[in-house]
């Protein structure tokens, strides 16, 4: 008989940027509310864990929580590296603990897949890999093993989207025809790690940062995209890589519709906001246009401080944005997290556990298949992103990287039987 299931552990694997500030506060917040249990955290070496066991923001906001560090920063040099560490974390875990996988883009599949092979749920940053073909392949080995896996593309759950999906679907902004999306993230974060990932053979800010806009277009929407092309502006990082760090992008759409997509890491260190962001989609109705402005950069806050903070990016003048991912206090020991990133992670984990929480009080092969009935209503529901909902998402990836390769030539998508891109004749 299987147990009840109510506190997974939690794998993260990855200590960078998207850990600290985002997965981590949610996950202790998780821990505090008795979701989940032990949280562990696998790094390539040392440095990052130590700077997450130190941060003072995590000490003051969660006082007396802490991870279980590999490697242990404290018996380990700084210079060493334990690339394959990640292995033996998920195969000691557990089987059906969340393995979360917040590392560079181009390691989720091997990630999720040794994840799912160890038993492991998976929540990956987006974009979950990087073809198509790898995301069919996570997909079926989930349903395969009863595992769920989600996506983190937390668009989705910031709450103006899902407004526009609503009106959307029920016809009251008829039908997408124009639109242009921009997200620019700081100057800084080329000083940052990603200068040694996000570098032309890896990646590229459209597929960093482009996918937010082109995914949450088909959720709202419900289009899927039929033809990208991306120009991309080379330019070094300090440390001499080179990245496409401007990026100019249009998708087609199935419905002949046509979004523009830019985005940058430019966004100027002394600027009010944490980045620029925003996207305007205009529609036809049937007498008349419909519309959807998104600020999402500037959500309505002004504030001037009397103090600069030291971090690179700290302003006196800010633009603060509520809504993304801020730690409150809202009384408790702890302090809250609140935001569309703290509800999409969140959701995710409630995802695994509600794959796990079908299946209570069954065995074998019924167990099995009543975890899958959970993963294709959940898939259904289309508010998670998952591989079988949203591997659009990995086929404009594809076509992207090939267009901007290639000097912004237009990549076709086919769907049907066979989905693949191909340079448009
Ligand atoms: N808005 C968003 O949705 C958003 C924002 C930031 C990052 N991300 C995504 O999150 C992922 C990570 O981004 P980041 O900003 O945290 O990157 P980062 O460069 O700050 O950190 C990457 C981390 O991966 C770890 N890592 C690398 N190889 C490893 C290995 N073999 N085993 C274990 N750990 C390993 C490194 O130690 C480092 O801690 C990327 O896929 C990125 O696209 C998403």
């Amino acid at each position: 008989m299987c147990k009840s299931y109510e506190k997974p552990q939690v794998l993260l694997i990855g200590g960078g940027m998207i850990t600290e500030i985002q997965i981590l506060p949610t996950l202790y917040h998780l821990q505090n509310t008795g979701l989940i249990g032990e949280i562990s955290i696998v790094a390539l070496n040392g440095p990052p864990l130590r700077k997450i066991a130190e941060s003072r923001t995590l000490h003051n906001s969660f006082p007396g929580q802490s991870f279980k560090p590999y490697p242990d920063f404290n018996k380990v040099g700084d210079d060493e590296v334990f690339p394959d560490l990640f292995k033996e974390v998920l195969s000691d875990a557990p089987q059906r603990s969340v393995a979360v996988v917040a590392v560079p883009d181009q390691l989720h599949y091997p990630m999720a897949k040794e994840a799912l092979n160890c038993g492991h749920h998976v929540l990956a940053v987006k974009p979950l890999v990087l073809k198509y073909t790898e995301a069919v392949e996570l997909e079926k080995l989930a349903l395969d093993k009863g595992l769920f896996v989600g996506v983190e593309y937390h668009k989705r759950f910031d709450d103006r989207n899902l407004i526009a999906r609503g009106k959307y679907r029920s016809g009251e902004l008829g039908e997408f025809r124009l639109g242009f999306a921009s997200l620019i993230e700081p100057w800084y974060y080329r000083n940052s790690n990603f200068q040694n990932w996000c570098t032309t053979e890896n990646s590229d800010m459209f597929t960093y940062i482009g996918c937010h806009y082109v995914d949450a277009v088909a959720f709202i929407t419900g289009l899927l995209p039929t033809e990208v092309s991306i120009y991309g502006v080379e330019e070094p990082y300090p440390n001499g890589r080179m990245g496409y760090l401007w990026t100019d992008g249009r998708v087609v759409w199935e419905n002949g519709a046509v979004l523009a997509a830019l985005n940058g890491m430019g966004y100027p260190n002394i600027a009010p906001g944490g980045n620029s962001q925003g996207m305007t989609l205009f529609c036809r109705g049937e007498n008349d246009g419909a519309l959807v402005i998104h600020d999402d950069q500037y959500r309505g806050v002004k504030h001037s401080y009397t103090v600069k903070g030291d971090d690179e990016g700290d302003s006196y003048y800010n633009e603060v944005s509520p809504d993304y991912f801020k730690l409150l206090d809202m009384g408790g020991k702890a302090m809250t997290p609140v935001g569309y990133g703290h509800r999409s992670v969140e959701n995710i984990i409630r995802a695994a556990i509600r794959t796990e929480a079908a299946a209570e009080g069954k065995t074998g092969d019924e167990a099995l298949q009543a975890r899958r009935h959970m993963i294709e209503a959940i898939d259904k529901e289309g508010v998670i992103a998952t591989p079988a909902n949203s591997s659009y998402n990995e086929l404009v990836i594809e076509a992207g990287r090939m267009s901007i390769t290639s000097g912004g030539r237009p990549v076709m998508i086919e769907y049907g039987d066979n989905p693949h891109v191909h340079f448009r004749d």
